[in-house]
């Protein structure tokens, strides 16, 4: 899939299957569309006066043809009000309609020729990023498991035709939206393979075949037995119950001096989810295969970050089993010991997220990280209270929750900061252990964290619940690749700075 952007302004001689072009409300035209009406005898604000397009954001309509232009079709959308700005989400839903358009067309190339955008506090490189991420997004389609693998989404050429110079600072905003959108749809396709084939060896093996493709980026992988000795029985104690191995995997990207502290992403993978002993009811049980998309988001982010090579460290530990329900399963009331040395009492074995995770915090220490940011569909709670909106986000150092809710903003793949405060804390007391795994019908999302917080005391830490922003239920069931776009925008903040 290539994107290029060049200035020019010779519209009508311009080959495409698909040139798009902007109108504004009221059916006016901008200096480009002027342009490209002009090449074409007027008929676009023919068009436009018969009231076929009002120039509405969101509207669009293709024209075949048209006497004039070396352009097989146009396609012509609505920019909104002329002298208002648009808010960042509207840019965003221009870009996903002109794709969507586009996408249901045989068109095999398209030619992006808007004029320049007025976005609420954003500049034009935000709108290149957002115009790369939008088409790539846009190109995801799972086959996997389909007979029929035809693609649906035709085209694979993207020209942008700037209104201005282009200096690089452009191209790099294009190529850069692009690749977080490679990394999110990564994350979406390891998201919706099913249970029986993404395993956590599954998550393992890719993660190496990514490690390959990469030379920036190592893997290694501790399976049970490994684990045992490093005392993880907290972890170890969730795959208990599954035939499936259970994982601790680690993928490190160098790019920066061995000497420069690592920002440490780690990942729940729990590949699918039963609830274990305290099963779940059977009523869209299907969805607990997209438990492991706090893994998906981590290697997704890897993958992008991989590719665009930015100057700092970054490691990736993603925690991996399977929660099922046997004979040899964890039962509630077991008490397990954690490898930070803490004892836990599992009063749930349906609070699995937390017992893999609290064992991969306690790893991430080896790493002597700069920051540890934990990403995991942790609790039904969090979906209760934000909705599929936001990210729940948690943190022990509010320089840290700052950054991720900065980088949720720019990125439009937003996060919601929840509170950490100790008066929680008790919620979690054990007559039998350290600490319960779970603390109660009240604050589920809260309480959850604050379990993580005990095993995240020697290093700033954040922890974000995405239960209700990793995947779409309904008609459009599906992985939603976020917050590989956030956690992508944060990573390169860093790298700035
Ligand atoms: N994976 C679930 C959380 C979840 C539930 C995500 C629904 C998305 C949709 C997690 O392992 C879980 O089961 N959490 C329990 C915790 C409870 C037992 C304290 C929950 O949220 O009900
Ligand atoms: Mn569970
Ligand atoms: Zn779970």
């Amino acid at each position: 899939m290539d994107f290029s952007i060049k200035y020019t302004d010779k519209l009508a001689t311009q080959r495409s299957d698909c040139l798009v072009v902007g109108a504004y409300q009221g059916g006016k035209l901008g200096d480009r569309g002027a342009q490209v009406d002009a090449a074409c005898g007027g008929v676009i604000s023919a068009v436009l006066k018969q009231g076929d397009l009002k120039g509405k954001l969101g509207e669009s309509l293709m024209l075949h043809a048209p006497a004039g232009l070396k352009a097989k079709r146009v396609l012509l959308v609505g920019l909104g009000d002329t002298d208002k700005a648009m808010s960042p989400v509207d840019c965003q839903k221009l870009f996903t309609t002109i794709f969507q358009v586009v996408g249901k067309s045989p068109a095999k190339d398209l030619t992006v020729c808007l004029d320049s955008l007025q976005v609420e506090d954003k500049d034009e490189a935000w709108q290149l990023e957002q115009l790369g991420r939008q088409g790539e997004y846009s190109r995801y389609q799972y086959t996997h498991t389909k007979s029929d693998k035809e693609r649906k989404t035709h085209w694979d050429n993207c020209d942008v035709l700037w209104y201005d110079k282009v200096s690089p600072a452009h191209k790099n905003a294009l190529a850069l939206g692009a690749s977080t959108a490679r990394g999110a749809n990564a994350a979406r396709e390891l998201g919706n393979l099913p249970g029986n084939i993404c395993t956590p060896t599954f998550l393992a093996e890719h993660a190496e075949a990514l490690s390959k493709e990469f030379d920036s980026l190592s893997c290694s992988v501790l399976g049970e037995k490994k684990m045992a000795t490093l005392g993880m029985g907290s972890l170890l104690s969730v795959g208990r119950g599954s035939a499936e191995e259970s994982k601790l995997i680690v993928l490190e990207y160098k790019g920066a001096a061995k000497t420069q502290k690592p920002v440490v992403l780690v990942g729940k993978g729990i590949t699918f989810d039963t609830g274990g002993i305290s099963l779940k009811p059977g009523a869209a049980m299907d969805e607990m295969k997209y438990d492991m998309c706090g893994a998906a988001t981590v290697l997704g982010t890897m993958r992008a970050i991989a590719e665009i090579a930015p100057k700092i460290n970054v490691v990736a530990v993603v925690a991996a089993a399977e929660n099922m329900p046997s004979d040899c399963a964890t039962k509630p009331g077991d008490i397990v010991t954690s490898m930070s040395g803490k004892t836990i009492e599992i009063l749930n074995t349906d609070a699995e997220g937390r017992l893999v995770l609290c064992d991969a915090l306690t790893y991430a220490e080896r790493f002597k990280p700069a920051a540890v940011v934990d990403v995991a569909t942790l609790t039904g709670a969090c979906i209760v209270a934000l909705g599929k909106v936001a990210t729940g986000l948690y943190a022990n150092q509010q320089g840290l929750a700052d950054e991720l809710l900065a980088a949720g903003e720019d990125s439009l793949d937003r996060a919601w900061q929840m509170p950490l405060w100790k008066d929680y804390q008790s919620l979690l007391d054990s007559n039998f252990a350290d600490v319960a795994n779970i603390g109660g019908p009240h604050g589920g999302s809260i309480t959850a964290a604050c379990f993580l917080s005990r095993f995240a005391e020697n290093y700033d830490w954040a922890h974000l619940d995405i239960a209700g922003t990793a995947w779409h239920s309904g008609a459009n069931k599906g992985a939603t690749g976020r917050p590989v776009p956030l956690l992508t925008r944060f990573i390169l903040k860093r790298a700035d700075a």
